[in-house]
C-alpha cells in the first residue's frame, strides 16, 4: 500500500524514480510525487491521479538532481489531491529543511499536529505524513540523522519513511516500523524501495531493513543502524526475479499475463519438492523439529483477501489428506481475538506479498503466545517470510495485477504439498501419497488445457457484462472457489457478486434470483455433483440464467445450463485449481467490456500494509 523509491548516485534521479514508481504503481495509484535536490534547492513535483499525471507535469517542469525520493499513494489520511500527495516538506516560514515520503499510518498525528502548529509550523495538507516532516524539522539543528532519530521515537503507528534534505547532498535516509523498506545496492549508486520489484533492472542486490532500523545511503555506501545507534551487520541478498518477469510481454494487462502464467507457477511451486521415493513432499525451510511437526494437533490458517480463500481450501485439504483439524481466520479478526489455543497448534499465515499488515500482526501475536508459526509467501525476503519460524515460498514470480490470480493457484499447490507432507507423517499410506504426486505432476498440463476455455468465456462475458448482480455457487472444495470467483468480479468490474455454498443459497440469496441475475454454478463431476445439480435445478425453476463450469463433454449439465464453460476432469481435491481459471477470465473480460482499469481497480491496492 503506497510505494516508495529513493535514489542517490551519479545518474539523473528523475527517470529512475519515475521508472521505480511505474513498477510500484500497483501498490497505490491515487497520486504520485517526487523530490530531488540540486545545490541547496529542493525540487518537488506532485500530482493527484495516476503516474501519467506526474510524468506530464515533469515534462513541463523537470526535477533535476542525482538524488531524490518518490512515492505513489493509496490515501489513508486526506483525499487524493495534489496537496495531499507526497513528498511533504518540513520547516518554517517557507524554509524547508526536509522532504519526506511515507507508507503507513501515524496514529498520534493529530496530537503532533496541534503541538507543531502551536510552535508555528503551518500545515498545507490533511495528511499524517506532514506531521512527520515538520516534526523532523523541529528536531533539526543541522544534523539530519539525529533529527530523524529524535522524531521517530515520538511517532506512534507504522511507518516506512524515506527522507532527504537540501542541506545534505547525496544522503537518503530510510527508517521503518511496520512498513517494509529494502535497500538496493548498486555501483556508485544506492536505492531505497518499499518493495524489491521496484528495483528490477537497476540492481539485483538487496538488503532488507527490519523494524526500528535506519539506513543511511550515499552513492558509495549503505549503512544500517538500530535504534540504539549501533551498526547492524546486514546481509546482501540476490533477487532471482528477472526484469522481464515484471513486464506485460505480449499481454494487454498484467492480470491476463498472470492468468496465463498459472501452469508455470504451479510447476514452479512443486519444483524440487516432490519426494517420489517416500511418496511425500519435501521442504527446505519449515524449520520445525520433527517432534513439533508430529505433535501438531491443530493448524490455524490466517490470511486476507484471495489468500484467505486459499486458506479455506487448505482446510479441506488438510482435513482430507492429513486428518488434522484446521481453523481458518481472517487475520484482521484473529489478531484481536484471544481464542484458547494450545501449544500444539501451528499458526500458518498465507500471503502473496508477505507484507499484509493484519497477517503480519496475527503471526506476531501467535509467536508471542509461543506457537510455532509458518508462512506461505511469494515475495522472498518480505517481512512475514523473515519473521515466521519457517515457511514455504511460492516461486510464482512477481504478481503485479491487483487482483491475485497466479499466487492463488500457487498457494493451492503448496497447501496440497503441505497436506501431503503432514498426511505422510501420520495416517496417509504411501499408495495414496504416490497417487497425489502423480495427480499433482499432471496439473501444469491440465491447466494449459483449461486455458482453452478462454474463447467461450469471452463470449459469455459479452452476454452478461451489463448485469448488476451475480451469484457464484459451489460446494465443498468449490465453495471457497465460488467466494474467489465473486471476489474477482467485484474487485475489477464493480458488479455486486456473492459466493455461496450452493445449497445454502436457499436461505437467502435465492431471493435475488430473477432473469437478470445470473448464477455461476461450479459443477464438475465429483462426490457432490448430484447435490449441486439439484441446486442448479432450483435456480432454473425460478427463471435465473445459469452459467455452468463443468467437465468437458458433460451433456447432463449442458442440457440445463444457459451457458457452458468446460474444464478438464480432475480429482475433487484438485478441482479448485482448474475451476478458478475460467472465473478469473470471466471477471477479466466483464471488467474490460465495462471499461474498467483491470490492473488498477478503484480504491484497491495490491499490498495492504495498513490495518
Ligand atoms: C489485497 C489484494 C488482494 C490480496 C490481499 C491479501 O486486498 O488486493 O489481491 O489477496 O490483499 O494480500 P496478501 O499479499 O497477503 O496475499
Amino acid at each position: 500500500m503506497c510505494g516508495i523509491i529513493g535514489y542517490t548516485g551519479t545518474r539523473e534521479a528523475e527517470p529512475i524514480l519515475v521508472e521505480g514508481l511505474r513498477r510500484l504503481e500497483y501498490r497505490g495509484y491515487d497520486s504520485a510525487g517526487l523530490a530531488t535536490v540540486t545545490g541547496q534547492r529542493l525540487h518537488v513535483r506532485k500530482k493527484a491521479g495516476r503516474l501519467s499525471e506526474l510524468t506530464a507535469l515533469l515534462q513541463q517542469q523537470p526535477a533535476p538532481g542525482t538524488h531524490g525520493i518518490s512515492h505513489t499513494r493509496w490515501a489513508t489520511h486526506g483525499q487524493a489531491t495534489d496537496r495531499n500527495a507526497h513528498p511533504h516538506l518540513g520547516g518554517k516560514d517557507g524554509q524547508f529543511c526536509v522532504a519526506v515520503v511515507h507508507n503507513g499510518v501515524i496514529e498520534n498525528y493529530a496530537v503532533l499536529r496541534r503541538q507543531l502548529e502551536s510552535e508555528g509550523y503551518v500545515f498545507r495538507s490533511e495528511t499524517d505524513t506532514e506531521a512527520v516532516a515538520h516534526l523532523i524539522a523541529s528536531c533539526y539543528d543541522g544534523d539530519l540523522v539525529q533529527a530523524v532519530r529524535r522524531a521517530v521515537v515520538r511517532l506512534q503507528g507504522t511507518y516506512g519513511l524515506a527522507i532527504l534534505s537540501p542541506e545534505h547532498p547525496g544522503l537518503v535516509i530510510g527508517v521503518r516500523l511496520g512498513s517494509p523498506l529494502v535497500i538496493g545496492v548498486g555501483r556508485e549508486e544506492m536505492f531505497l524501495a518499499s518493495d524489491p520489484s521496484a528495483l528490477l533492472g537497476f540492481t539485483d542486490r538487496v538488503v532488507y531493513l527490519s523494524d526500528h532500523q535506519m539506513c543511511l545511503l550515499t552513492p558509495d555506501e549503505w549503512r544500517i543502524e538500530n535504534d540504539q545507534q549501533v551498526p547492524v551487520d546486514a546481509r546482501i541478498h540476490r533477487i532471482d526475479w528477472e526484469p522481464q518477469d515484471a513486464d506485460k510481454g505480449p499481454f494487454e494487462h498484467y492480470m491476463l499475463k498472470e492468468i496465463y502464467e498459472q501452469p508455470d507457477a504451479v510447476a514452479a511451486a512443486m519444483r524440487g519438492r516432490l519426494n517420489e521415493a517416500d511418496a511425500t513432499a519435501h521442504f527446505g525451510g519449515l524449520n520445525l523439529t520433527p517432534r513439533q511437526l508430529r505433535r501438531a494437533e491443530r493448524i490455524i490458517m490466517t490470511a486476507c483477501g484471495t489468500s484467505y480463500h486459499a486458506a479455506l481450501i487448505g482446510e479441506y485439504l488438510f482435513e482430507e489428506l492429513a486428518r488434522i483439524p484446521v481453523e481458518v481466520e481472517y487475520a484482521s479478526e484473529f489478531r484481536y481475538r484471544n481464542p484458547p489455543v494450545d501449544r500444539n497448534t501451528i499458526v500458518l499465515g498465507i500471503t502473496q506479498s508477505g507484507e499484509t499488515a493484519d497477517t503480519l500482526a496475527a503471526l506476531r501475536e501467535s509467536k508471542r503466545k509461543g506457537h510455532p508459526t509458518l508462512a506461505i509467501c511469494n515475495v522472498v525476503g518480505s517481512t512475514i517470510a523473515r519473521e515466521a519460524d519457517g515457511g514455504v515460498y511460492l516461486h510464482a514470480g512477481p504478481e503485479i495485477g491487483v487482483a491475485s490470480t497466479k499466487a492463488f493457484t500457487a498457494q493451492l499447490t503448496v497447501l496440497t504439498l503441505l497436506a501431503l507432507y503432514f498426511g505422510r507423517l501420520g495416517h496417509l499410506s504411501s499408495v495414496q501419497g504416490t497417487r497425489i504426486i502423480r495427480d499433482l505432476k499432471a496439473m501444469p498440463d491440465i491447466l494449459r488445457r483449461t486455458l482453452q476455455c478462454h474463447e467461450a468465456v469471452k463470449q459469455i462475458a459479452a452476454k452478461y457484462h451489463h448485469v448488476r448482480n451475480m451469484l457464484y455457487l459451489g460446494r465443498q472444495y468449490l465453495y471457497p472457489v465460488a467466494l474467489e470467483g465473486a471476489l474477482k468480479l467485484k474487485e475489477i468490474s464493480y458488479i455486486h457478486a456473492e459466493g455461496y455454498p450452493a445449497a445454502e443459497m436457499k436461505h437467502g440469496p435465492i431471493a435475488l434470483v430473477d432473469e437478470h441475475t445470473p448464477s455461476v454454478f461450479l459443477v464438475p463431476r465429483g462426490h457432490v455433483f448430484d447435490k449441486v445439480m439439484n441446486n442448479l435445478q432450483e435456480i432454473k425453476a425460478r427463471g435465473g440464467p445459469v452459467i455452468a463450469v463443468a467437465n468437458e463433454g458433460d451433456e447432463e449439465v449442458a442440457a440445463l445450463a444457459d451457458d457452458m464453460i468446460y474444464v478438464p476432469e480432475v480429482p475433487d481435491y484438485l478441482q479448485p485449481l482448474v475451476v478458478v481459471v475460467p472465473l478469473q477470465l470471466l471477471a477479466y473480460h466483464i471488467a474490460l467490456l465495462r471499461g474498467c482499469d483491470v490492473d488498477k481497480p478503484r480504491n484497491l491496492a495490491k499490498s495492504v500494509t495498513v490495518e
